[in-house]
């Protein structure tokens, strides 16, 4: 047996007693005389002490070890003397004497410092991510998200749902990206998709009457990555027959609430959750994932600026557009610069410009002040609710292009005034999201959420005349400015489900061919159903305040996909190609 105890749970109370450790040397003092290791394993540190006059032979292995050596220590656990007491540690009153000690193995100096959470070059880490698992940061991470994927099995269990496995290797389930494709050597010419989500799966798990599924499930996704997006990742997928989607969302509310109660309960959480429509949250926060955690909000302006003397708002308001301004405080004295800074961010996103009122101490100011009368200006301060000290931004165009711009300045602005409060997660829900939206390069509607989503029974009359105007029974969750999870009611009606797709522009021999088992399942009984899928890697980022959802994946990809570690994606030899009847065409440079 290597040890008899771990390193994290030596105390007072175990003071006499004689034990065996086993970890790695985090850190070494010698002082001449004495040599003070701290020992780290999994479970945490112990302080271990290697006296040269009592134990010559441990001290002279003592003495040998480096940083990251794995050792064994036989020693006898003593009160630390007075003083020396380490609150902070869970081992902080004890250390260990070693009477015996053993070098397991040792180790090259590591490319990075494991004992101290520096920042270090992430390709670095992601090259050595055996080492930088070992620092204490993504330690806590990896055991954190053991804690919340634990809790959602145990609490579901609790409530009647089983977790069903479903295949990786299977046929495409589009949830909008590109897929990853696997030839087939028994099937030459022939692919299996590895599925975006187990979408299809769950809902024939439906039909197939299991009324209460989930799974902790690993999605597969070619798409352009980004903070919060990796190609591949996991989803507390889960689906319920016999339900409406008011059923869903109070459950999922309430197993998330549960979840942060339990494991972050320091945090403060609004509840319930408030509840917005798309409409709302794009009007409020131009965003239909807002940050709740600041105000800052989208304020109409569009009745005072019908009767403007400034010709680009009042004709913004007449081509039947609106304007808009958010109060961002205490940024009356942004130079020219930053308010050039700002006015380039709102072009970003399509605006024709911004304009900008400073409510200085000595009046406003504003390069269209001059078109305006003082009576206006008042009105439009009024109206933001602006103080003096604070700057109102002003957008003027069309619905979509002001809710846009000025909902990206919201979050920009939001986030370089640091006005979220970190400890606060705002969850909220959004509904009614629009069932379509227009693909302009294809020409074509595309599903806002996925094609099996169901549109609101009051809105399908106008799958033939309006398609934008229809909306889908479909929901998302969304917490600090992220989209958390993702759902809707499913179609279970072949017909319908039909219209979705030729709406979609696949016709019915495609839909033959890709959804033909779909579309017979609901022919046998497809009981009413729905469900969604919180991903867990954002939620877990953001319950740990991470930024970055690779700091809560063992082994993530970097931003441009590959493992930097394993040096995946990587060639294959030729005969594996002739196995699987591939050749390749290289791009030409
Ligand atoms: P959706 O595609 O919206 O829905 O995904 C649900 C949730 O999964 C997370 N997520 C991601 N996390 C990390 N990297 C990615 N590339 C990534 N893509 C998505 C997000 C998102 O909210 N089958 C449907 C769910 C349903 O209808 O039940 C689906 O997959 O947190
Ligand atoms: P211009 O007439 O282009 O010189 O613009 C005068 C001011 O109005 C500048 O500060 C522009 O940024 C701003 N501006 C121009 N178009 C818009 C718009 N659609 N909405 C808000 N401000 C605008």
């Amino acid at each position: 047996m290597y040890k008899t105890k771990t390193c994290g749970e030596l105390t007072a109370q175990d003071v006499a007693q004689v034990v065996k450790l086993a970890g790695w040397v985090h850190r070494r003092r010698d002082h001449g005389g004495l040599i003070f290791i701290d020992l780290r394993d999994r479970f945490g540190l112990t302080q271990v002490v290697f006296n040269p006059q009592t134990a010559p032979e441990a001290h002279a292995v003592g003495s040998q070890v480096r940083n990251e050596y794995v050792l064994e220590v036989e020693g006898t656990v003593e009160k630390r003397p007075a003083g020396q007491e380490n609150p902070a540690l869970k081992t902080g009153e004890i250390e260990v004497y070693a009477s015996g000690a053993k070098i397991l193995n040792t180790a090259k100096v590591p490319p990075f410092v494991i004992n101290k959470n520096d920042d270090v070059d992430e390709t670095l880490r992601l090259t050595y991510r055996y080492l930088d698992l070992r620092r204490e940061r993504m330690q806590k991470n990896m055991m954190l998200r053991h804690r919340v994927v634990k809790f959602m099995r145990d609490w579901l269990d609790e409530r009647g749902f089983i977790e069903i496995e479903t295949p990786i290797l299977t046929k495409s389930t589009p949830e909008g990206a590109r897929d990853y494709l696997v030839p087939s050597r028994m099937s030459p010419g022939e692919f299996y998709a590895l599925p975006q989500s187990p979408q299809q799966f769950k809902q024939l798990l439906m039909i197939a009457g299991y009324e209460r599924y989930f799974q902790i499930a690993r999605c597969m996704r070619d798409e352009d990555l980004r903070a919060d997006r990796q190609p591949e990742f996991t989803q507390l997928d889960l689906e319920m027959a016999f339900v409406e989607q008011e059923d869903i969302l109070n459950l999922v509310e309430e197993l998330f609430i549960a979840l942060v109660k339990r494991l972050a309960p320091d945090r403060k959480m609004k509840t319930p959750w408030p509840r917005f429509t798309y409409d709302e949250v794009m009007a409020k926060y131009g965003s239909d994932k807002p940050d709740l955690r600041f105000g800052m909000e989208l304020t109409d302006v569009s009745d005072i600026a019908a009767a403007s003397g400034f010709s680009v708002f009042k004709n913004a308001v007449q081509a039947g557009g609106q304007v808009k301004g958010i109060c961002v405080p205490s940024c009356a004295e942004y130079t020219r610069r930053e308010l050039d800074e700002l006015i380039e961010m709102a072009r970003s996103k399509g605006a024709k410009g911004a304009v900008t009122m400073a409510l200085r101490a000595d009046g406003i100011h504003s390069p269209a002040g001059k078109f305006m009368t003082a009576e206006e200006q008042g009105a439009y301060v009024e109206r933001l609710g602006g103080q003096t000290g604070d700057l109102l931004v002003f957008v003027a165009d069309a619905r979509k292009i002001v809710s846009e711009a000025l909902g990206f300045l919201r979050r920009e602005l939001g986030a370089r005034l640091k006005l979220a409060d970190k400890n606060a997660l705002a969850f909220a829900w959004v509904v009614d999201f629009p069932m379509f939206e227009w693909n302009q390069e294809e020409e074509r509607w595309d599903a806002a959420h996925h094609p099996f989503t169901s549109p609101k029974p009051e809105d399908i009359h106008l799958l033939d005349t309006d398609p934008g105007a229809v909306r889908a029974n479909s929901y998302d969750m969304v917490c600090n400015g992220y989209e958390l999870a993702s759902g809707s009611i499913r179609i279970h009606d072949r017909e319908l489900q039909a219209k979705i797709f030729s709406l979609l522009k696949i016709d019915a021999e495609r839909q033959q061919i890709r959804f033909g088992h779909m579309l017979e399942a609901f022919e046998f009984g497809a009981p009413p159903h729905g469900g969604m899928a919180p991903g867990i890697d954002r939620f877990v980022a953001i319950l740990s305040g991470e930024d970055n959802i690779r700091d809560v994946i063992a082994f993530p990809k970097n931003q441009q996909a590959q493992d930097l570690m394993m040096h995946a994606p990587s060639d294959v030899d030729q005969d594996q190609l002739d196995l699987l009847h591939l050749q390749i065409v290289h791009p030409s440079a």
